[in-house]
């Protein structure tokens, strides 16, 4: 390994030296997809062993590309919580599908700069035709999608509010919050991501600013209980602005009612953002589709690429029809990025980031192998696996307590409905290796939750799930 260059050379070694790198990193990521199933999902951590390991890195002392290379893998695959697990029934963090790896590595490599179309063309329109099928898919208007991918949900929602908010009230974007007549507020509901209360901060209008209603039924916004919210707001002198309707509930994956908040939305003048960072994929599967019915009427709608639609991470979009609004939230001219090309926009001009990766990339590259039925059908998959697992966990006596057609199965020990007592079972369910899922309070409620997210989870994952829960409850 000696004839590695390390140093200034290691930027970019001669072909036949760079070609072992690759074909080490080809062979670890073989070895790790024959061998993922067979490991723990996830196994404890020693912080202060785990420090020691990186500190040794003296980068006085730089190591060949090998060692590197495997000293870093040998890392993550010891203490990484294994998204790409089958039997990791976690948070919205997908397995990636292979053409998105290839996407990012592609991404990487070339590096175009997304700032500017004329840097960046195919990119640039790789990922406004990427916009567009998306948003036809959930019912916008053939070719009338525009907006941006982002680094995941929470920017994306973050570039809701300032569509919101600069729509709202034109002078807010030169002026600013004090220029407004009171104070904006936004609704979301209980069960909501909580990434609305940074937005908030980081917007100016306070966390204050943001109410979240309570569920009623099925941990659903009540569109009743809203109404009687925006009218206390109204009549001590707030200014509702905004509702944001979820579309998969990060907790429970449950839809909000969108047609009624659409309904009620149009009633009293105020925007209609969905955040589908998670059950936005759904649009991909005609089976599926049914239950985003209304998004729709949304003004702007968050899809994140890196959970359900199963990218690495750092992929998520903005979609609305209101492209003259983020050109207008966005707006700014230098002297120093190219000039624009007519009929082209530059994604610095109408996004948050500015100098940004190619992040449609790895969906592009998925979509165009896969196919959109490719994807209905994975996604349909899951959601089969979730009802045999719901099926699993009702018939040994555990009780299912939400309702969703997506694959998020939260569930209750009917004899001890604490807290503690199901965060100890989610414990030893993660402590036994066998599985990852996570403790959950539903409008109050402990239960335990488990998402079918990775495409390599089979029904013989599932019974070891159940196997796994029923043995941590005895
Ligand atoms: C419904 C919902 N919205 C937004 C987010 C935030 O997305 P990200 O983590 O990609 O920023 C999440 C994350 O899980 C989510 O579940």
């Amino acid at each position: 390994m000696d004839h590695f260059p390390t140093g200034r050379a290691s930027f970019d070694p001669p072909a036949g030296t760079a070609e072992h790198v690759w074909r080490q990193v080809v062979d670890l990521m073989r070895d790790e997809r024959e061998r993922i199933g067979g490991r723990d999902v996830s196994a404890p951590v020693d912080v202060r062993e785990l420090r020691a390991a990186i500190g040794a890195y003296d980068f006085d002392r730089p190591v060949a590309p090998a060692e590197a290379v495997d000293g870093v893998a040998e890392l993550l695959r010891a203490t990484t919580v294994h998204t790409t697990h089958p039997r990791y029934f976690g948070l919205f963090n997908p397995t990636p599908t292979l053409m998105g790896v290839v996407g990012e590595t592609l991404a990487a490599a070339f590096n175009p700069q997304l700032a500017a179309w004329s840097h960046a063309p195919a990119a640039a329109e790789i990922e406004a035709h990427l916009v567009r099928f998306l948003g036809e898919r959930l019912g916008y208007p053939r070719d009338a999608a525009a907006g941006s991918f982002t680094s995941g949900g929470a920017e994306a929602n973050l570039t809701a509010v300032l569509l919101a908010l600069t729509r709202t009230w034109p002078e807010y974007g030169e002026k600013g919050l004090r220029a407004l007549p009171g104070r904006p507020v936004l609704y979301a509901s209980a069960e909501s991501h909580l990434a609305w209360l940074k937005i908030a901060h980081a917007t100016g209008i306070g966390r204050e600013s943001v109410r979240l209603v309570p569920t009623g039924p099925g941990l659903r916004m009540e569109a009743g209980r809203l109404a009687e919210l925006i009218a206390a707001d109204r009549a001590r002198g707030d200014l509702p602005f905004l509702v944001v309707a979820t579309a998969g509930t990060t907790g429970a994956g449950v839809v909000d009612p969108l047609h009624d908040l659409a309904g009620l939305c149009a009633d009293h003048g105020l925007r209609l953002h969905v955040d589908a960072a998670y059950g936005g994929a759904a649009a991909l599967s005609d089976r599926l589709r049914p239950a985003l019915d209304g998004i729709e009427r949304a003004d702007s709608i968050t899809v994140d690429a890196h959970k359900w639609l199963s990218v690495p991470m750092g992929a998520g979009a903005l979609l609305t029809t209101d492209a003259e609004g983020l050109a207008e939230a966005f707006r700014v001219t230098t002297s120093y990025m190219p000039d624009e090309i007519r009929g082209a926009v530059d994604p610095y001009t109408s996004s948050q980031q500015w100098s940004r990766r190619f992040m449609g990339l790895k969906l592009f590259l998925s979509l165009a192998v896969a196919g959109r039925a490719g994807y209905a059908e994975q996604l349909e998959r899951d959601a089969d696996l979730a009802d045999l697992l719901r099926g699993r966990l009702a018939a040994t006596g555990w009780e299912i307590v939400n309702d969703t057609p997506f694959p998020v199965v939260c569930f209750a020990d009917p004899g001890d409905g604490t807290w503690d007592r199901h965060d100890a079972l989610a414990r030893a369910v993660v402590g036994s290796g066998r599985a990852w899922i996570s403790p959950v309070r539903l409008d109050g409620r402990a239960a335990l939750r488990a998402c079918v997210i990775s495409h390599r989870t089979t029904a013989a994952d599932v019974e070891e799930l159940v196997d796994a829960v029923n043995k941590a409850r005895t």
